[in-house]
């Protein structure tokens, strides 16, 4: 059963071509010059359309416990959220809890997400402690669970935090296997300490969130890790959610000495403002709390986030979604904001977004792909089959009308959340048609897709490393 994408533009890293795309099965199998492909055969007609890889969200937390509550989008529920935003992969986050054998915490994650995912999905492990047991359960989810990334903590105290000498442990048993450290790069015991005193001094709500966790303790914490990678010779090391400019300039000097050392932003830090957002009127701004923080729209973050991804700073946008509702979950937190479940739902909206940052002229198309699709699908092992547009590829195709328009609000979304993070936002530019390994999913805002389609994919070591 073949179908050929017609009329489109096609979209890689390495440039934007019209192209007409033949699908067998689950597969690309080829690319043509224009109405030079098969004529007997299914059509779509891509006209006017861009045909960009499917997206990969590779940070999300469907059922994430937290907080005392848990992130409110099921595995069925965000991964056809994701399918709407033109997300055909996710690549969510396992957490062994401190106290637990990893590979009982995988299980359960698996046992979570089986049978209920309407796009192809994998995990990286969350560690919340590091100990000799643990660190032998690295290889084995290297070498037989398709697990190349392990997610350590330097805030949480308590819950999923690891000290210096957890890290550098981790960091050498990953330097020996080959997978990539993933680091929350914030100072969770000084947090702390201001937290401490901001309630004491009866400061509340959700700004202080914000206030409390201060650029500089995410700038010594991504400088920590990245020194501490060096220390364990160099193990791949990749700092997720940066959110401010000082710790992108301590990725960027990693980066400029050759280091594999990567970074990721997500939407809310090149969007969203502490002053704006979190700042809002009453209790309002807990919608924002997530951490690492929004940042000061008096200072220069956004800008230097914009410019980061397309320096290749920021190799990597991802969401963090992690969606909590305001009734019942945010609520939490009402009268001491250190308990407000922290976390954003975005899985819906990343493409759309940074699609926004191309109609303003702030990033290429060629670029835009690579953030959201490419190059995710590469830091994480599964690349070509995710990523690209090329024959032997999964069919993971999303049709884009840069024509079309997408109002964002909780009344049109599709996650599982009684508010949107971004209300009111305007896109130029629209997810028109979603194709999973093959299947239209998504076409013309009509869902034809099913739970279960999506698989667990299994994945190799990063092939992004220098
Ligand atoms: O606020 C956030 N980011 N919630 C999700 C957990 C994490 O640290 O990524
Ligand atoms: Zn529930
Ligand atoms: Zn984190
Ligand atoms: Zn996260």
């Amino acid at each position: 059963m073949a179908t050929l994408i017609t009329g489109g533009t096609v979209v890689s890293p390495t440039g934007t071509h019209r192209n007409d795309v033949l699908i067998d099965g689950e597969k690309i199998v080829a690319l043509f010059a224009p109405g030079t492909g098969p004529q007997d055969v299914a059509a779509i007609d891509a006209t006017g359309k861009y045909v960009i890889p499917g997206g990969v969200d590779a940070h999300t937390h469907m059922e994430l416990p937290f907080g005392g509550t848990h992130a409110s989008d099921t595995f069925d529920t965000g991964t056809r959220a994701a399918a709407f935003g033109g997300t055909t992969t996710i690549v969510d986050f396992a957490v062994q809890r401190t106290g637990e054998v990893v590979q009982d915490g995988l299980a359960a994650w698996h046992a979570k997400a089986a049978g209920e995912c309407h796009v192809d999905y994998a995990f990286h492990m969350i560690l919340g402690g590091v100990d000799d047991d643990a660190l032998k359960a690295m290889d084995v989810l290297v070498a037989d669970e398709g697990i190349s990334s392990f997610k350590l903590f330097m805030a949480y105290p308590g819950v999923f935090y690891s000290d210096d000498g957890q890290i550098l442990r981790a960091m050498q048993k990953a330097r020996d296997n080959g997978a990539m450290i993933m680091m929350h790069a914030e100072n969770g015991p000084a947090i702390d300490v201001l937290v401490q005193q901001a309630l004491a001094r009866g400061e509340t709500g959700p700004i202080h969130h914000g206030l409390t966790r201060p650029e500089a303790l995410e700038a010594e914490a991504t400088h920590r890790a990245i020194m501490l990678a060096s220390v364990a010779a160099d193990c791949p090391l990749y700092i997720v959610h940066l959110s401010a400019s000082k710790a992108l300039a301590a990725v960027a000097e990693a980066r400029d000495a050759g280091r594999n050392v990567f970074a990721e932003t997500c939407p809310q830090y090149l969007y969203l403002t502490l002053e704006d957002q979190l700042g809002a009127p009453g209790f309002e701004g807990a919608k924002w709390v997530c951490s690492t923080p929004l940042r000061s729209k008096h200072e220069s973050h956004r800008t230097d986030l914009w410019r980061g991804l397309r320096t290749n700073d920021l190799a990597i946008v991802s969401t963090d979604h992690c969606p909590f509702c305001f009734k019942d979950q945010k609520e939490l937190g009402r009268g001491d904001f250190s308990r407000i479940p922290n976390g954003i739902g975005s899985v819906e909206h990343r493409v759309d977004l940074l699609y926004q940052g191309v109609a303003d002229g702030k990033l290429s198309l060629e670029r835009w792909v690579e953030t959201i699709a490419t190059t995710p699908a590469r830091m994480f092992g599964l690349y070509p089959r995710k990523g690209v547009i090329a024959p032997g590829s999964d069919a993971d195709i999303v049709l884009y009308d840069p024509a079309g328009r997408t109002r964002i609000s909780v009344e049109t979304h599709h996650m599982n959340m009684d508010h949107s993070a971004w209300e009111g936002y305007e896109i130029a530019g629209k997810v028109d048609t979603v194709i999973s390994r093959g299947t239209v999913i998504v076409s013309g805002g009509t869902y034809h897709g099913r739970k279960g389609h999506g698989r667990y994919l299994p994945r190799g070591l990063s092939t992004y490393l220098v």
